[in-house]
């Protein structure tokens, strides 16, 4: 059963059944101003922090769900019937109106038509102002003149979401609401400067004031009692009632008359945003300064699809699988990028109470986009570098604001929650998960190989626990010793037989070894070796230590963990192997046996007959399960993965993040068959006509999708905030793909189905650009036979062809025949 489907000519999912059955969320804004909405509008807003700087209100994980958000209600006022553009709160019948709603880039469209007038409302943030604009046009379809109220309504929050859900004693009796030249301004006085502002502005009056125009500041008020965003009584009546208050719950609610002839068009902002009233002025005299026209909204409109043109075009593909150049060339890129920008803090699962970056989630996303988002990528890395201590782990979870100077608050606010000091932000080995700093070394060395940005090695950088935020700084040393600090603090936690300790956890957080041994670590510490290895070479530095280190890992690895059929994932703290063959439940886990591959500790004969392996007991036909079978019964020394129902999250379900990797491994291994068919079972445009099973959005990966043992099996779960946008990405662009930058060269390596004849890829990297043709007239799934760069031949090495770094602004031609 389908909702929708990909229009990629303009880059947007349409979906044209909009009772799709659970929400399917998209997000505006990519700086500071940013919110997440649902195909029904409803979601929230908010500025640089979800936890702490809420615009307007959400009530998650409730009936009716998705409520409220950011609403136009149109009121025909000769009949009194009213409707809203995004289908919902009012919701008619989809028999008696034409909803549609069009994800695109960072912004989204509703469409109605209802009664003969045709409406759309888009929300979008311009690049350059913390502003939310609500670009609405309306249209009459009928013959005869119409008379229209249009609303635009948002229910505003306490900033701090604690505050605005636990105790209301300050906040609400704290807090103001006034209207004034048009424009509704929301005073959060027991704050210093929080202030926020709801106005509109319409083509036909360029004074901003609309004669016809009333209001409500007030949420109960505009709503009513025993009401809802369903049947609010201002729309109802026709009329706001010019309610404010000091205290109270405050909305933005403003009426426009707007009449349309025949065929007449209109057009009409409703502004959100950030700052006072003189803000809010200047945004409207900005963005609706009377053209008649909003050509400035316009241009901001067109500035944004730039922003993302630009990016998106720093790789496109051309391959034989559609679905993968609809993922790679928009969705796929799309999310990572998203991921990074909101580290996995703002979504509807996710609802905002926890900001922070995850060490190991954000050093793994910032790894995915530093061709598209350099500057993103740096950002996260530093603050990455500055949550590691001195002893070489990263803070689990930390706020990166903790590592900068802080302002002296202007009063302390009894509504404000007691900021943990610098010594509690520290936690100690009980609480480390002994994976999250290692993946921050491939994220580095990966953004060196991109941007060329050597020197990064050598700046310098204070750690977490001998940091002073009221001076500023710590004791810091270069990027290089604290890379250094990472590795030898995985070499010195180590287990009996010689595997790094799991700890609280490691990659999978429900595996809980505390001292017992995981490989899946193990594995990890090898592959952040060869990067750091890789990397130090090229600078030209002694790395003697770290290469042995690097051997005698991966002797452990192959000596401990091949058990003769696959990779064993651990062993628990008494010494009981996790994930191998005498296992009754947990016997195959995706994390040992893809990495003993993308690690490179693996052999090829061991490695092929693990992923047989893998795909013997882990292939479904909506991607591969973390582990089989799953477990039935708690048992604390596993972890709590016992504890999670069969065939849910990292119990034997679908888990999305380890999917990628399990593409890269075959890649690795040269099977492209292979690669592909678990490429598309977890594709989710794959699965747009098998929405009553997948339920969740086409366009995004999910965090998992139930497996065969639970009664939903292939229900996806939790889109956008996921680890397996990125990795998709990265995996299906470097190793199915083959497209890799090195320190000085681009790698051309794919490993592809043997069928597809041919595929192309366009990649900007440090500022020229590659036109790749792949030819595979030999039907191989592996192999660089030719290749020739602008007609020159080229090197071929053990990883394929490597392309010569061209002339910043170079346009090159890169042809490569595949063959054995
Ligand atoms: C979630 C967490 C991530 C973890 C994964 C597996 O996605 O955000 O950190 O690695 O689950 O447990």
């Amino acid at each position: 059963m389908k909702y929708g489907y990909f229009d990629n000519s303009r880059r947007e999912y349409v979906i044209d059944r909009i009772d799709v059955p659970v929400s399917w969320t998209n997000y505006i804004g990519v700086k500071d101003l940013c919110g997440v909405f649902s195909h029904t509008a409803g979601g929230y807003l908010f500025y640089k922090s979800p936890e702490y700087h809420r615009i307007t209100r959400f009530r998650p994980n409730g009936v009716p769900m998705d409520r409220p958000g950011h609403y136009v209600y149109i009121r025909d006022d000769e009949t009194g019937d009213y409707w809203t553009l995004s289908w919902q709160p009012v919701g008619k019948s989809p028999d008696s109106a034409r909803y549609t709603c069009r994800h695109g880039l960072s912004y989204i469209k509703y469409q109605c038509e209802y009664a003969s007038i045709r409406g759309e409302q888009t929300l979008f943030i311009p690049l350059e102002d913390p502003v939310e604009i609500w670009d609405v046009r309306l249209r009459n379809d009928s013959d005869r003149k119409r008379r229209l109220s249009v609303y635009g309504y948002a229910e505003f929050s306490f900033h701090h979401i604690q505050i605005d859900n636990q105790n209301f004693q300050m906040s609400l009796y704290a807090s103001g609401s006034s209207h004034q030249d048009g424009i509704i301004e929301v005073d959060l006085f027991y704050e210093d400067g929080g202030f926020q502002y709801f106005t509109a502005a319409d083509a036909n009056d360029e004074s901003g004031t609309n004669e016809a125009a009333c209001f409500d500041c007030l949420r109960d008020a505009f709503i009513g009692p025993y009401r809802s965003e369903t049947n609010p009584i201002a729309v109802e009546r026709g009329a706001c009632s010019g309610s404010s208050e000091l205290g109270g719950n405050h909305c933005g609610g403003l009426r426009r008359a707007v009449e349309l002839e025949p065929g007449g068009e209109t057009r009409l902002l409703f502004l959100l945003g950030e700052g006072n009233r003189e803000a809010g002025k200047a945004m409207r005299a900005k963005y609706g300064a009377g053209t008649g026209a909003f050509s400035p909204v316009d241009a901001a409109f067109k500035a944004l699809g730039d922003f993302w043109k630009e990016k998106l075009e720093k790789l496109q593909v051309s391959t034989p699988n559609e679905g993968m150049n609809t993922m790679l060339n928009i969705w796929n890129l799309y999310q990572a990028e998203i991921n990074v920008l909101f580290s996995r803090f703002a979504s509807f699962i996710e609802v905002g109470g926890r900001t922070g970056l995850g060490y190991r989630d954000t050093s793994q996303d910032a790894m995915m986009i530093p061709h598209s988002n350099p500057e993103k990528s740096r950002q996260r890395l530093v603050q990455l570098l500055k949550g590691l201590t001195t002893a070489g782990y990263g803070l689990h979870l930390f706020n990166p604001e903790w590592f900068e100077k802080q302002p002296v608050p202007a009063f302390n606010s009894p509504t404000v929650v007691p900021v943990p000091s610098v010594s509690q932000r520290i936690h100690g080995i009980a609480d480390v998960c002994a994976d999250d700093a290692l993946w921050l070394i491939p994220s580095i060395v990966e953004y060196i190989r991109e941007t060329g940005d050597f020197g990064f090695a050598d700046e310098k950088y204070p750690y977490a626990d001998t940091f002073d935020p009221a001076t500023g700084e710590g004791m810091s040393e270069t990027v290089f010793d604290h890379m250094k600090r990472i590795l030898d603090f995985s070499a010195r936690e180590i287990g009996p037989h010689g595997i790094c300790k799991g700890l609280r956890a490691d990659w999978n957080d429900c595996l809980n070894l505390g001292g017992g041994e995981s490989a899946m670590v193990s594995f990890l510490l090898h592959w952040a070796l060869t990067h750091f290895c890789g990397l130090a070479r090229r600078l030209g530095r002694d790395v003697s230590r770290y290469e042995e280190l690097t051997a005698r890992v991966r002797e452990s690895c192959e000596r401990e963990l091949w058990n003769g059929s696959w990779y064993t994932r651990g062993f628990t703290a008494s010494g009981r192997a996790i994930g191998s063959p005498d296992c009754k439940e947990g016997r195959v886990f995706m994390e040992s046996n893809t990495w003993a591959i993308l690690s490179g500790a693996a052999s090829p004969e061991h490695g092929k007959a693990a992923m047989d392996a893998v795909d013997q007991y882990l292939y479904t036909p909506y991607g591969l399960k973390l582990c089989d079978p799953a477990y039935s019964e708690p048992d604390d020394e596993v972890g709590f993965v016992t504890r999670v129902y069969k065939g849910l999250k990292e119990n034997a379900a679908i888990f999305s993040h380890p999917n990628p990797w399990a593409w890269a491994a075959e890649a690795v291994l040269g099977r492209g068959d292979r690669a592909m068919k678990f490429y598309d079972a977890l594709c989710p445009c794959g699965q747009n006509d098998k929405i009553e099973v997948r339920k969740a959005e086409p366009y995004m990966y999910c965090q998992f999708i139930a497996g065969p043992d639970h009664s939903a099996f292939g229900r996806a779960h939790h889109p956008f905030m996921t680890g397996s946008a990125g990795w998709s990405y990265f995996a299906a662009t470097r190793y199915i793909l083959g497209i890799r930058p090195g320190f000085d060269s681009l790698a051309v390596d794919p490993c592809i189905p043997p069928s597809w004849p041919s595929f192309s890829v366009r990649r900007l990297w440090r500022d020229a650009v590659y036109h790749v043709t792949v030819k595979n007239p030999h039907n191989v799934s592996k192999g660089v036979k030719e290749c020739r760069l602008n007609g020159q031949d080229v090197k071929i090495g053990s990883m394929g062809a490597e392309i010569p770094i061209q002339r910043p602004g170079s346009e090159n031609q890169v042809m490569v025949v595949m063959g054995a």
